[in-house]
């Protein structure tokens, strides 16, 4: 049998209120891939950051290549090959990235001073190893989220690790970043002998990439087994207790008014490019209008546009009514727009404020939350927050908890319960379910059709064309700031879409 590279013994990790990880015993094997998967707060990223470092087991014991660790630190955990990419990136924005790589390195300690022309060369020397191609000269904030993951693995192979740890590395990805992850994936294994743990809750990739796979769930590992000697359907089970079932959603006939309506749009993204280049459409109450596109073709655009948090150039908006120009997220808000940001980290959420405050904001003003406008009333608040919790079934020890210790799929499952029990008209809804697992996905499509049922207004951006079929009435495409195809639910398949996603144009569109 293969070498044992890690093994947990027994491990168990307690957090005020919640046992993260129970008695978990489980071996990692050189030259493996080994997928771990479950339930939004099973444990996964806790288990993972044990093995790192980052905390320490309240009970049990960690071997690496059978010696016992005796001092949980990211630094002792590099020392010994270990490196780990996060769900949530670490990076310097206004740094370049070869700054990055090289950036707090361990070897950087004999040398007070590493010169820019010499980072450069480290990293492209890098990029041949490893066949992961970057240009060192470009910031951080300037590249995709796709470059800065391969920026977040080529810095921990730069510190020599050959166990890499991958939380969630497709969450953010397009489907064509994600087959050229897998490429590098299978090449540091297959070739470079290296030992690849990735998290993810997308079974199809469990099965297309990993040897072995554990599933956790509240904390314990309920298995492990040879990927080759199961399926989707069984992890699922697996996972989460019970079957899943993505059942026909039902969906009630509706007709209403045009409640968001854009004419010849134009606005430029934030390096000061068009990223909307004469965009029309409306949608009604009780519609949910999909934009389907390859990641960076506008759709983070359209939203800030349409959600007050970036200017327009040219064109009319108007919601409800009114047209938008010139008015703030809160004043559009007021419209009776809710939103659901694509990066909860940085626009959704406060990380150090509870999950209560979290909820009640927008609210903490209002009646009956707050009297005169000002004194929060706690008992109707906590209730409120209560409710939420338990309706959207955020796992938490309560609401007190600050946001950012939730699990990342817990912390989305925030933001919607507060932004769906608003009860605005219009809904502007961006990567609903990223990093969400399988059931809760379930749940929050069901919450979206409720929405529309209602006769809501919905615009719904999503890289999974899944879900954009699954709930759309129509869809639009968008291929470089402009639309390229217009589809009422049923008309198109969702092989045939991708010609309209790479820039051909349908009938009737000014090719
Ligand atoms: N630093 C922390 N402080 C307090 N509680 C924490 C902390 N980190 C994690 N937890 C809790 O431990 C549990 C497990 O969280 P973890 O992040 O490991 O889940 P996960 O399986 O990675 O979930 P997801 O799929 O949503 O990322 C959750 O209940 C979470 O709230
Ligand atoms: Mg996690």
């Amino acid at each position: 049998m293969q070498e044992k590279v890690i093994e947990f013994k027994n491990v168990s990790k307690r957090f005020p209120g919640v046992l993260a990880n129970s008695h978990i015993t489980m071996d990692i094997r050189q030259g493996e891939i080994f997928a771990i998967v479950g339930e939004n707060g099973a444990g996964k990223s806790t288990l993972m950051k044990t093995m790192y470092g980052l905390h320490a087991p309240t009970e049990g014991e960690v071997y690496i290549r059978g010696e016992k660790v005796e001092k949980f630190a990211p630094s002792y955990a590099i020392q010994k090959g270990i490196g780990m990419v996060h769900q949530h990136f670490m990076l310097v924005p206004s740094f370049t990235i070869a700054e990055n790589i090289v950036l707090g390195n361990e070897r950087r300690k004999k040398r007070i001073f590493i010169d820019k022309q010499e980072a450069k060369k480290v990293v492209n020397d890098l990029c041949d190893t490893y066949g992961l191609m970057v240009d060192p000269t470009l910031k951080i904030e300037d590249v995709s989220v796709g470059i800065q993951q391969r920026v977040e693995i080529l810095k921990t192979l730069y510190r020599g690790a050959d166990i890499l740890i991958l939380d969630e590395p497709t969450a953010v990805l397009t489907p064509q970043e994600t087959e050229d992850l897998f490429k590098v994936v299978r090449k540091l294994v297959d070739e470079l002998g290296k030992t690849v743990i990735i998290i993810t809750h997308k079974l199809n990739e469990v099965m297309a990439l990993s040897d072995r796979v554990g599933v956790m769930r509240q904390g314990q590992l309920i298995g492990v087994t040879e990927t080759s000697k199961t399926d989707e359907k069984q992890l699922a089970e697996m996972m989460v207790g019970r079957e899943v079932l993505f059942d026909k959603l039902d969906k009630k006939e509706t007709h209403g008014e045009v409640l968001i309506e854009a004419k010849g749009l134009v606005a430029r993204d934030k390096r000061g490019f068009h990223a909307l280049k004469g965009i029309d459409f409306a949608i009604k109450a009780g519609e949910i209008l999909g934009v389907a596109g390859i990641e960076g073709n506008g759709q983070t655009e359209l939203i800030e546009v349409l959600s007050g948090m970036r200017d327009y150039e040219e064109g009319t908006i108007t919601i409800n009514g009114q047209s938008v120009k010139g008015m703030s997220p809160a004043q559009i808000r007021k419209l009776g727009v809710a939103h659901i940001p694509e990066d909860r980290l940085v626009t959704g959420l406060s990380k150090e404020s509870s999950i209560e405050d979290n909820l009640l904001m927008g609210l903490q003003h209002k009646e009956p939350y707050a009297t005169k406008g000002i004194h929060l009333n706690r008992k109707i608040t906590g209730r409120y927050a209560n409710d939420l919790i338990k309706g959207f079934d955020v796992r938490t020890a309560g609401k007190d908890v600050k946001v950012g210790s939730l699990s990342g799929g817990n912390m989305q499952k925030v933001v919607i319960a507060r932004e769906f029990s608003f009860d605005t008209p219009i809904l502007l809804i961006s990567q609903p379910t990223r990093g969400v697992d399988i059931g809760a996905i379930e749940f929050i499509h069901e919450q979206i059709i409720k929405k529309r049922n209602e006769g809501c207004a919905i615009i719904l951006v999503s890289a999974e064309l899944d879900e954009i079929f699954r709930l759309s009435d129509r869809m639009i495409t968008l291929y470089e700031g402009q639309i390229t195809g217009e589809f009422m639910s049923g008309e198109i398949t969702k092989q045939d879409i991708g010609f309209y996603m790479t820039g051909n144009r349908s009938e009737g569109g000014e090719a």
